[in-house]
């Protein structure tokens, strides 16, 4: 816990009207913006929360209150105050919170959208319309369930490693965070395709329709919140410990040995790399670059040694990290 952080003092730029603090009482918080309400659930904050106040309920929860503030005040008043915690939050805290998010949305929210949708929707195949806007919204389950569980295995174990001291050196949350993106805007087109687009069928209330478009609208604004809490808050973080870590481990003597220099790869080598980490098998990647499967594989052979990388997962992160692909292109291993 952060016991010396109190927010009123170490605040003098914002409006202190709309900034919480630790003695505000947590009803009164809930009370001024519900969108809070599922964050403090996700904290695993209880309700039946009386008149105490954040400090306390933190403290019942095992909540660090200055990264329960940080979030409750970023949600609050924007991105623009996230700098000011940056330095102060608890990772274990703030990654607990993140994983927790995740459940909520892959195994809660969408799926709940989706039985919404199926009860809103004539999915017959006759009706065309809604039979693609399902299709739509899998893909796009689909996508979301990439991007977290990758946040989940990759980013999450870093900072993990991190958080226990060690100087991780073949990773580093830039490589992801400039290529993070957002996950909000095909929610958005999935619902201007439906307003625009699908008629219900006649004699059908259309009261589902909107209980369901108002759906994709919390939880559109809730994955925005979400990525941009990522963006603005944690990343940033995650590369202030990451300055840590190796500065300790320079005080400490245990600098890691320095890279052997490495060979480049060709434009050939590089569309290889592009078809293999979209999932593409040799045979495929031959067919699609017009190459021999013997080429495929002194070309894959050769790419190994030069990068020293031998699985498809460890040339997934560089060929991310170097812009060969984007996230959303690949297939994750
Ligand atoms: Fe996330
Ligand atoms: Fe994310």
């Amino acid at each position: 816990m952060c016991a010396e952080f109190y927010a009123v003092p170490l605040l003098p730029m914002m409006n202190m009207s709309v900034s919480y603090t630790e003695y505000d009482k947590i009803s009164d918080v809930i009370s001024s913006q519900p969108s809070l309400l599922q964050m403090i659930c996700r904290f695993g904050i209880q309700l039946g929360v009386g008149d105490k106040t954040v400090r306390e309920v933190c403290e019942a929860a095992n909540v660090d209150t200055t990264t329960f503030l940080a979030v409750a005040n970023v949600m609050k008043q924007g991105m623009a105050v996230a700098p000011f915690y940056v330095e102060k939050i608890d990772m274990t805290t703030m990654v607990k919170h993140l994983k927790v998010a995740h459940e909520f949305f892959l195994d809660f929210q969408l799926l709940h959208i989706r039985r919404k949708l199926l009860e809103a929707i004539d999915c017959s195949r006759q009706n065309e319309v809604a039979f693609l806007i399902l299709k739509f919204y899998d893909e796009y389950m689909s996508e979301v369930r990439k991007h977290m569980e990758y946040e989940n295995r990759r980013i999450f174990v870093h900072v993990e490693r991190l958080i226990a001291g060690e100087n991780v050196t073949d990773f580093r949350i830039k490589q992801y965070s400039k290529s993070h993106d957002g996950m909000d805007r095909k929610l958005q087109e999935l619902k201007n395709i439906i307003i625009k687009y699908y008629t219900p069928s006649e004699g059908t209330s259309s009261d589902l329709l909107c209980n369901v478009l108002f759906s994709i609208y919390n939880c559109e604004a809730d994955l925005r919140a979400h990525c941009e809490m990522e963006d603005a808050l944690f990343f940033p973080a995650v590369e202030l410990l990451e300055e840590k870590v190796a500065a300790q481990a320079i005080e400490q003597g245990v600098v890691a040995k320095s890279d052997p220099p490495q060979e480049s790869l060709s434009d050939r080598e590089k569309e290889i790399v592009s078809c293999i980490v979209r999932g593409m098998t040799n045979k495929e990647v031959a067919a699609n670059l017009y190459i021999s499967i013997n080429t495929v594989l002194t070309h894959r052979k050769n790419i190994s040694r030069k990068l020293d990388i031998h699985s498809v997962s460890g040339l997934t992160i560089y060929a991310i990290v170097n812009g060969i692909v984007k996230l959303d292109e690949i297939t994750l291993q």
